[in-house]
């Protein structure tokens, strides 16, 4: 069932030379990559290296200062529906007393991109393709409960669902891992990339630790003081690729179960590997 990307496919995203400013100075500058069409890809990168401004850059809401972004063969923030965007950080208040399928189904509207509200055929068509996304996340069991009364595991996959719900051919992920515990980090990873696989969609995922999704990856993007470098995880995850891009030496290690672990980085605050990375340090 997995869509291959065919060669003839243009890039999902395609950034030429690209910067954004924000609050007067470059957030990144001459920024290329190229995001191939189907593709599982992450977005690494330090806190505050822009890597929430890059998914907003794809999705047109933040004009560039230069260069060129390119979003499903055309000019960011054209392509409307074909987009599903999850932003960072949306948890629910205990108290929320709106149903998860609820939530699911702003998924159609509630945004700048809303349509009119449809009527008899097309309404039940849109329930029926709540229902539908509801089982791909298995949100089943919890849908129909306030949002703010289940896990922050299962609002992720409801939010995911959301995201999903217009049939996208983009799907943008603003870490929507971060606040999972491990097991969950694994799982909602697994789901978002057998989502990827299944319906060839191309997958941008900010993500603070590569390693729950490192067994996915096609590619990643690596956003740091300034500049980005993409390119397979292989190439871009490395001592020599990591030390160019932060101007400093950082070294990359693999410990004996698999976990890529990054020492060094300038901003120990915000490293992208696991909690416990840090103790893995130098052999
Ligand atoms: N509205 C804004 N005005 C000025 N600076 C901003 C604004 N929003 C974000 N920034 C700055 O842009 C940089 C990149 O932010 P962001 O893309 O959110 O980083 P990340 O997602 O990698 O943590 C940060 O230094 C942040 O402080
Ligand atoms: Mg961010």
């Amino acid at each position: 069932m997995a869509e291959t990307p065919r060669p003839a496919d243009p890039p999902a995203v395609r950034f030429e030379d690209a910067s954004v400013q924000l609050g007067g100075r470059d957030v990144w500058s001459h920024v290329d990559l190229s995001i191939e069409t189907g593709t599982f890809v992450a977005v690494l990168g330090p806190n505050g290296s822009g890597k929430s401004t890059l998914i907003k850059a794809v999705l047109g809401v933040l004009p560039l200062a230069s260069g060129r972004v390119e979003v499903l063969g055309g000019p960011p923030g054209e392509s409307g529906a074909d987009i599903g965007y999850l932003p960072q950080r949306r948890s629910f208040d205990p108290s929320m007393r709106v149903r998860g399928m609820d939530v699911v189904r702003l998924g159609f509207d509630g945004d700048r991109w809303g349509v009119p509200l449809p009527w008899g055929s097309a309404h039940r068509a849109r329930d029926a393709r709540v229902d539908e996304v509801i089982d791909l996340v298995g949100a089943g069991a919890y849908a129909t409960r306030p949002i703010g009364e289940v896990s922050g595991g299962e609002q992720q996959r409801l939010l995911i669902a959301q995201a999903l719900v217009r049939n996208p051919r983009l799907l943008l992920l603003d870490e929507p891992l971060d606040s999972l515990d491990l097991p969950n980090q694994g799982a909602v990873a697994g789901l978002i990339a057998d989502i990827c696989r299944r319906f060839g969609i191309t997958v941008l995922i900010v993500a603070h630790d590569v390693n729950p999704i490192a067994t996915a990856l096609d590619g990643v993007v690596y956003v740091a003081r300034g500049r980005a470098v993409s390119g397979s995880p292989d190439d871009v995850i490395t001592t020599e690729t990591l030390s160019a891009l932060y101007g400093t030496p950082i070294e990359v290690l693999t410990t004996s179960d698999g976990r890529r672990v990054v020492v060094g980085q300038p901003d120990a605050s915000s490293h992208h590997v696991g909690a416990h990375g840090h103790r893995h340090d130098h052999p």
